[in-house]
């Protein structure tokens, strides 16, 4: 990484002379606009594309790119961390999922390295027929026992364990019952499956009551959770659900992309948070992209429900396997979770906490937070994107979630701490939110 003066030496000289915030330039050099050119019109669509959907989503682009408040797909020059190299300069990161800092952890990326020597970049095909190898072999045992499962299924991706689950496992005849605030990948599924589902509300144990209550010629319920909640930031209420699920004689499928590796004392997952058996959980299924540096994903089940998997999954049986890269790191991030795991999660939730109270000290709407993900709710699409805009240009990425990926009102910057921020960084966010309370808080 170039040695060049971070924002963050710069700015307190620049705002200690006074300088308003709109008067500080430090606008990044030559950020992404996509194929869009700022202060033009939106251009006429293709005729491929020609749909009422295209037709906003280009006028939308092209007025956040007028605006310089387009922040999305900006470039790294190198490895992701608390601090990365975008656009020709040095910038805080504030929305990676590396939760506990292990990109770039030298035994991890040895592992890989290692892997490439031994199995090569490529598995030549799907796990069923030439791809599988010992690495996918390892990780899936390593997984089962970290998660207290009988068996493991390694995928390629997070959405694609879902998607392999849930398409496979669940039947139109069943039903579903899922929190209103999962995951994409996780409804795709169930519109993959055609399979009829009801949400509650969220975290909302009375309400998923109301639904199991009710009659039902359904041969199976399915309640479908996350353990941490990407938009809210907030905990599963699992020991309600679990005591529902053996009331009603339903089945859980718990998706941990977000709290595995962050929850429990040694990182297992929500269950281990409230002292929860893994026989209580029915499925499992995460991301291995987030706490764990690599990508891909796993299921944790029953023998058999894996054995099931493994043939009749669609997403999983005509998808090529889970590279040797992304297997070696997923199985090299497990075994240093075991080992840096506790003092890991422990500094990432004190990181969290901090941030957290001075965000609210601070006067902004951090919502039901309780973990590494902070949402700062604005509630304004407009003053959201400028928020963004303007940590962007003091030099942090903070990417900005606004109407339709969350409903009108809801509209905010995603924070996501990290066990890798020093005291130092998190105190430069604080006094850049200071800075921002007239963009972000004003009542017009
Ligand atoms: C809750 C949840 N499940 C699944 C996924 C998909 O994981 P992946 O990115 O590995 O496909 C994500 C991705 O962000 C997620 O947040």
């Amino acid at each position: 990484m170039p040695n060049s003066p971070t924002l963050f030496q710069r700015l307190p000289v620049v705002t200690a002379q006074n300088t308003t915030i709109d008067q500080l330039s430090l606008k990044p050099v030559d950020p992404f606009h996509g194929y869009f050119k700022p202060n033009h019109a939106a251009p006429e669509l293709d005729s491929i594309i020609q749909s009422r959907s295209a037709f906003r989503w280009f006028r939308n682009i092209q007025q956040m790119i007028s605006k310089g408040e387009y922040s999305f797909q900006q470039t790294m020059s190198g490895k992701s961390g608390p601090e990365v190299f975008s656009n020709n300069r040095t910038m805080f990161m504030l929305s990676s999922y590396d939760y506990l800092g292990l990109v770039g952890h030298p035994y991890i990326e040895a592992a890989t390295i290692n892997a490439i020597k031994n199995f090569g970049t490529g598995t030549g095909g799907a796990r069923m027929l030439a791809g599988t190898n010992q690495l996918h072999r390892q990780l899936e045992k390593k997984i089962a026992t970290f998660k207290g499962k009988p068996a493991a299924l390694a995928c390629s991706s997070g959405y694609m364990a879902n998607l392999a689950v849930i398409s496979c496992i669940v039947q139109k005849k069943d039903r579903v019952i899922i929190d209103e605030l999962t995951h994409r990948s996780l409804i795709d599924a169930l519109y993959m499956a055609q399979v009829p589902f009801q949400k509650f509300k969220h975290n909302n144990a009375e309400h998923l009551k109301s639904f199991l209550e009710k009659p039902t010629d359904a041969e199976k319920t399915f309640i479908i959770i996350e353990g941490i909640y990407s938009m809210e930031g907030d905990i599963c209420v699992l020991p309600e659900i679990v005591a529902l699920k053996k009331a009603y004689n339903a089945y859980i499928i718990l998706d941990e992309s977000h709290s595995f590796g962050l929850l429990g004392k040694s990182g297992k997952g929500v269950d281990e948070h409230f002292g929860i058996s893994p026989d209580d959980i029915d499925i499992y299924t995460s991301a291995l992209s987030k706490s764990i540096p690599s990508g891909g994903g796993f299921i944790a089940a029953s023998e058999q429900a894996i054995i099931y998997l493994q043939h009749a999954a669609s997403a999983f049986v005509f998808s090529s396997a889970m590279s040797p890269m992304n297997t070696a790191a997923a199985l090299a991030g497990v075994e240093i979770l075991e080992k840096e795991g506790p003092e890991r999660i422990r500094k990432l939730f004190e990181n969290a906490d901090y941030l957290r109270r001075n965000l609210k000290r601070l006067g902004y709407n951090v919502g039901v937070s309780e973990s590494a993900i902070i949402p700062v709710i604005i509630g304004h699409t407009e003053r959201t994107l400028q928020l963004s805009a303007k940590l962007y240009e003091l030099g942090f990425l903070a990417n900005p979630v606004i109407f339709p990926a969350i409903p009108p009102g809801g509209d905010r910057l995603r924070l996501c701490v990290t066990a890798a921020q020093s005291k130092y960084m998190l105190d430069e966010v604080i006094y850049a939110f200071s800075l921002c309370t007239e963009i972000a808080l004003s009542k017009d």
